[in-house]
């Protein structure tokens, strides 16, 4: 294990369109434990984030809500910084890849790939939305699978059978944005050779410890086509302009990495001990944590930029599985979406720490939050056994002996004993086998319980031997909770003021604390009601009902203002109603309109009306509708009636409000 190191760790730079979710915080809660545990063992650790800040996502959300995108990019890093904070999630520097200096780092970087032949120019041909005058991104474009004919898939791939394809391959393609055809149109993009990497990254994929799911991956692509990556887009577009070069913006996922360096590089006005870090590797290891779904751009581009740009590559990705809640994707109408904020109304950060560090390990399958065992680890293993040990053994401190640790242990030998496991729990944590460490934890917690069980303090009446059982068990209490303090650091803070202790290390584990005044126990972690779980669901199912009635369903026929107020309606009264001899459906009314006269209309409502219901019925007619010629004469004009759950309604106009009460 390494000791004494420099090393650069990162989380993925999440996308500033939207709120930190729990999904997200598998990732950043992974990451602060090595971090924090790292620090403890005493390496020099930076931690290191930023928010992604650019791209068509974000440019169309700062749209729909009529702001700029850099208003929309500050106002979302100002909450994702509360939501990490709050998650105790510990960044040594946390930025935004619009800043100066990620720009500096993209035109420079750019422009020595380019010097270096690893740029490429040429045109393409791209859909592109005439309507909203904007190039689509894959993402943007919806049509029927070349492979498998299912309807409704994204322009990248498909979700029925898996095909990857191009835009350009699916059948009847719409852009979503306009919900138009889209046309193909020519422009000028810039690419990076991948291929030129190709011997370099089979070597980096053999010399880094890589995972071996992600290295089967790596193989397969490295086996494939290593095609051109385009990283250009056309104006317009939220990003950093390319130089030389009018309208044209690097690719969001080209400056998103750079944003590593770039926030290492402002981090480094604070503390330049690491400077030189991302030149020479023998300045300190660099390490980046990730979620599968992007191992293609860590694994394969990223250490391909670097290396083409005259730097140095990591020495690992970390990549971690996908959440699901309940064994089933995140989902809104389920009320299983659950934001970082929303989880805070109800419970306990460091719950969420506790349990996803007790399912985490160093692979890549999902993980599952399942609500009833999460429940039953909070309050049978964490409350129930761990804090309880430690309300248990204070209790004879404060009673028996006013207070006062004993001098000496009750059994050295059987606290030595314990101390042998530490450096199980060490290794697994720098294994990233969290869930081992809190199993090896918690193995260790039955064993002081039992300790207790066997002493029996409660039976004895010797109050010097009570105070040293109790002292034994406070100690055993005080190592359990310094172990596992890189992924509850709060618990770790509360169990300090217990034993008027600050800034406790990893190698106090082994000095117990014997001979001193504690404080008064309080109580540390309260149960999780299972209440509190189903307020917080409800609440997010509320949300989802208002959402969606707010939204009502998007309709696809949509007209503009300007052809609706072109319609000229008005209330006209129905003076004579007749049946019309051979129609079925139609009834023949006339309509006195003042000025205009009155207008004979064929209305087909026979089904739902009788002729006499209507007579003397005022109701809104379109008067400007081109007469129509029909089968038993000509209807100057439209009645409006509307379907309501398959009845049909002329509107009643006769009666109107005014000042509170019906006029006619
Ligand atoms: N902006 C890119 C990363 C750029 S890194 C140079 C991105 N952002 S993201 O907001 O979509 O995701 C951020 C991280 O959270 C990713 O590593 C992603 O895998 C992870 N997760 C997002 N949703 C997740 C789950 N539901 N479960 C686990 N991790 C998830 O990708
Ligand atoms: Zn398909």
């Amino acid at each position: 294990m390494e000791s004494n190191k420099k090393m650069l760790v990162t989380s993925a730079l999440p996308y500033a369109n939207g709120p930190i979710h729990i999904g997200h915080l598998v990732e950043y809660i992974q990451t602060d434990i090595w971090v924090r545990f790292n620090k403890l063992r005493g390496n020099s650790v930076i931690y290191l984030c930023a928010d992604d800040a650019h791209g068509t996502p974000i440019m169309l959300k700062a749209k729909e809500l009529s702001i700029s995108p850099e208003e929309l990019i500050n106002n979302v890093q100002i909450e994702h910084k509360k939501d990490f904070e709050s998650f105790y999630i510990n960044f040594d520097h946390y930025s935004s890849t619009n800043s100066i200096s990620n720009q500096k780092l993209c035109e420079n970087i750019f422009m020595t790939l380019n010097n270096n032949g690893h740029i490429d120019q040429r045109e393409i041909s791209q859909f592109y939305d005439d309507k909203e005058k904007i190039f689509l991104p894959d993402r943007y474009i919806k049509g029927t699978c070349p492979k498998c004919k299912s309807e409704d898939q994204y322009g990248d791939s498909c979700e029925a059978c898996g095909a990857t394809y191009s835009p350009t391959e699916l059948i009847n393609p719409v852009s979503i944005l306009s919900e138009s055809k889209p046309i193909t149109k020519k422009t000028n993009h810039y690419f990076f050779k991948l291929k030129n990497f190709k011997e370099y990254l089979i070597k980096w994929t053999k010399d880094n410890s890589l995972q071996p799911a992600i290295k089967n991956k790596l193989d397969e692509w490295l086996n494939d086509d290593l095609n051109d990556w385009d990283i250009t887009r056309d104006e317009p577009y939220f990003g950093f302009k390319i130089p030389n070069e009018k309208d044209k913006y690097f690719y969001v996922w080209m400056d998103a990495p750079i944003g590593y360096i770039a926030a290492f590089e402002e981090y480094s006005k604070k503390d330049d001990s690491f400077s030189g870090i991302w030149q020479d590797e023998n300045i300190g290891k660099i390490y980046h944590f990730i979620g599968k779904d992007i191992a293609y751009f860590h694994a394969l581009f990223w250490p391909s930029i670097l290396k083409g740009s005259e730097r140095r590559t990591p020495n690992g990705i970390f990549c971690h599985g996908f959440l699901t809640v309940n064994g089933k994707k995140m989902s809104k109408s389920r009320g299983t979406f659950i934001e970082a904020k929303d989880y805070l109304k109800y419970l306990d950060p460091e719950f969420l720490r506790y349990y996803f560090a007790s399912k985490l390990n160093d692979g890549i399958e999902d993980i599952d939050l399942n609500f009833d065992d999460f429940l039953q680890k909070i309050n049978s293993d964490l409350v129930g056994k761990l804090v309880n040990l430690a309300s248990r053994c204070a209790t004879f401190i404060e009673k028996k002996s006013k207070f006062f640790l004993s001098k000496d242990l009750e059994n050295e030998k059987l606290f030595k004993d314990f101390l042998k496991n530490v450096e199980d729990v060490e290794k697994f944590y720098y294994k990233r086998k969290y869930s081992n460490a809190i199993g090896k934890i918690m193995l260790l917690t039955d064993k002081a319980n039992q300790y207790i069980n066997e002493k029996k303090p409660w039976s004895l009446k010797n109050d010097d031997e009570i105070q040293k059982i109790a002292t034994q068990g406070l100690n055993y209490f005080r190592t359990l909770i310094i172990l596992l303090s890189p992924v509850m650091p709060d618990l770790l803070r509360q169990t300090e003021k217990i034993f008027k202790e600050k800034n406790l290390k990893w190698s106090d584990c082994y000095n117990p604390k014997l001979g001193t005044k504690i404080n008064k126990y309080v109580s540390m972690k309260k149960r999780i009601e299972r209440e509190d779980i189903d307020k917080l669901q409800n609440m997010l199912l509320e949300i989802n009902n208002i959402e969606t009635k707010l939204e009502g369903k998007k309709m696809n026929n949509e007209i503009d203002y300007e052809n609706f107020s072109s319609i000229d309606l008005r209330i006209g009264e129905i003076v004579k109603a007749e049946e019309v001899d051979g129609a079925d459906k139609l009834l023949k009314v006339n309509v006195d309109l003042g000025d205009l006269g009155t207008k004979e209309i064929f209305a087909g409502v026979k089904k739902f009306y009788k002729a006499e219901d209507l007579l003397g019925l005022k109701t809104i007619v379109v008067c400007n509708l081109k007469p129509k010629k029909m089968k038993f004469g000509t209807s100057s004009g439209m009645i409006l009636a509307a379907d309501s759950d398959g009845d049909i309604i002329i509107i009643n106009a006769n009666e109107k409000i005014k000042n509170g009460s019906k006029v006619k």
